[in-house]
């Protein structure tokens, strides 16, 4: 039988207690409360739409049981930057024309963010492994893959300057 339980997580930096079903995936959870920025393509694990930073590594959230998860750190796009502020990341896409329909966009930006924090300069053969599960309809995938290179050099920029 299903019931209702409340959990605490730290969600972009801010304390947040949720309500929802102890079977709930953390997507359901974070949608629920408004972070419609964790698409929702498959709920299978299959396609990447949902990745989120979770604990510091990229998770696809459909496949993750919230319950378990309470207390965790999340982290979504929106705490990247958004169109009037762009992180890097989110400036790499765009101008590499990496965004069509933008519906895989989220979880291709979250991956990205996970492997550029730990692989500053990844080759073509790691950026494809990180991005392995984020599955894109339109694009293709080259132009991801200069995206991600792209966001890698504005990265370094940007730390080189700090
Ligand atoms: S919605 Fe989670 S992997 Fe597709
Ligand atoms: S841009 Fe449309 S699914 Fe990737």
């Amino acid at each position: 039988m299903n019931s209702l339980i409340t959990r605490e997580y730290t969600v972009n930096n801010c304390h947040k207690s949720f309500t929802f079903d102890s079977r709930a995936s953390l997507l359901r959870v974070l949608r629920d409360n408004g972070y419609t920025e964790v698409h929702n393509g498959c709920e299978t694990g299959d396609c990447g739409a949902c990745v989120i930073i979770l604990n510091g590594k990229p998770v696809n959230s459909c496949m993750v049981i919230a319950a378990s998860e309470a207390g965790g750190e999340i982290i979504t796009v929106k705490a990247l930057g958004d169109v009037h502020n762009p992180h890097p990341i989110q400036r790499a896409f765009a101008e590499s024309g990496a965004v069509q329909c933008g519906f895989c966009t989220p979880g291709q930006i979250m991956s990205t963010y996970a492997l550029l924090l730990k692989n500053p300069e990844p080759d073509d053969d790691e950026i494809k492994k990180a991005l392995d599960g984020n599955l894109c309809r339109c694009t293709g995938y080259k132009k991801i893959i200069e995206a991600v290179h792209l966001a890698a050099q504005l990265m370094r920029r940007v730390s080189d300057e700090t």
